[in-house]
């Protein structure tokens, strides 16, 4: 049986007093047994919100590292070691706002995912399609590239420790969400593309679903069999909200 995993991305969101706020309502939660729970603030604010979850059993996690393990001369960034020296635990690589807006490609993003797993973080690898992929039917072929990438360079042991999120770019804070039956599909298909390799590795992984989860159709897309829990944006910003979801994983 796969633990369910429910993680907030939190994006470039949030000031020192509006990230305590939201963490300290975090704090309070109850968290179903059997659910893992993550969050994912700005670098700036990890250590802030370590600070208030003491003792609480939700992780925390980066929203990006350096394709580099150590530390160096490499002006802006943060490296997973320092990430994991600070005490998060995840990081996401690959989301579709960095591969889109900050152009990162597959290259750079193998590279991130190794840096990662050397330090013992573990990744999870965001892969998606856009509305213009999907529409000329090409949305399998494009997630499966993203995901093949890592199975090339990496090999399908690296999916031992790590989680993949299936994100469509066009349901990315626009509202829209996949039916639970269309983000079904292309979870299977990432399963089956991994069973390939080893079949053990496929059962064992996490998929997370992203975009547009909210409290209301959580409980649907997480109801479906391949889909392990969620990975939310705007939603993870509001305690009440977030906390909804995660109780609908624990169902
Ligand atoms: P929204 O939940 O705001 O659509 O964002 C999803 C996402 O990008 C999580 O990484």
């Amino acid at each position: 049986m796969r633990r369910p995993m429910v993680a907030g991305n939190w994006k470039m969101h949030g000031t020192c007093a509006s990230v305590a706020e939201l963490v300290q309502g975090l704090a309070k939660m109850a968290i179903p047994e059997g659910v893992d729970v993550a969050v994912f603030p700005t670098s700036l604010h990890i250590g802030l919100v370590l600070d208030h979850l003491k003792g609480r059993s939700i992780l925390v996690g980066a929203q990006n590292c350096a394709h580099e393990a150590g530390q160096g001369a490499l002006t802006g960034e943060v490296s997973p070691t320092q990430l994991q020296d600070a005490g998060c635990k995840l990081v996401l690589v690959g989301h579709s706002e960095r591969r889109q807006i900050m152009g990162e490609g597959n290259e750079v993003l193998n590279r991130k995912f190794a840096a990662a797993q050397v330090v013992g973080l573990t990744p999870i690898l965001c892969v998606g399609e856009t509305l213009e992929q999907r529409e000329a039917g090409k949305t399998l072929e494009v997630v499966g590239q993203q995901l093949d990438s890592i199975i090339e360079e990496l090999g399908i042991d690296a999916f031992v420790n790590a989680v993949i999120a299936y994100e469509p770019v066009w349901a990315i804070g626009t509202g829209l969400t996949a039916s639970p039956e269309q983000a079904q599909e292309v979870h299977a298909a990432i399963r089956a593309q991994l069973a390939k390799k080893n079949s053990e590795v496929a059962q064992g992984v996490r998929l997370l679903y992203g975009g547009s989860v909210k409290a209301a159709n959580a409980v649907e897309l997480f109801s479906m069999p391949d889909i392990d829990g969620g990975l939310i944006g705007g939603a993870s910003l509001n305690a009440d909200e977030f906390g909804a979801i995660i109780r609908a994983a624990g169902n």
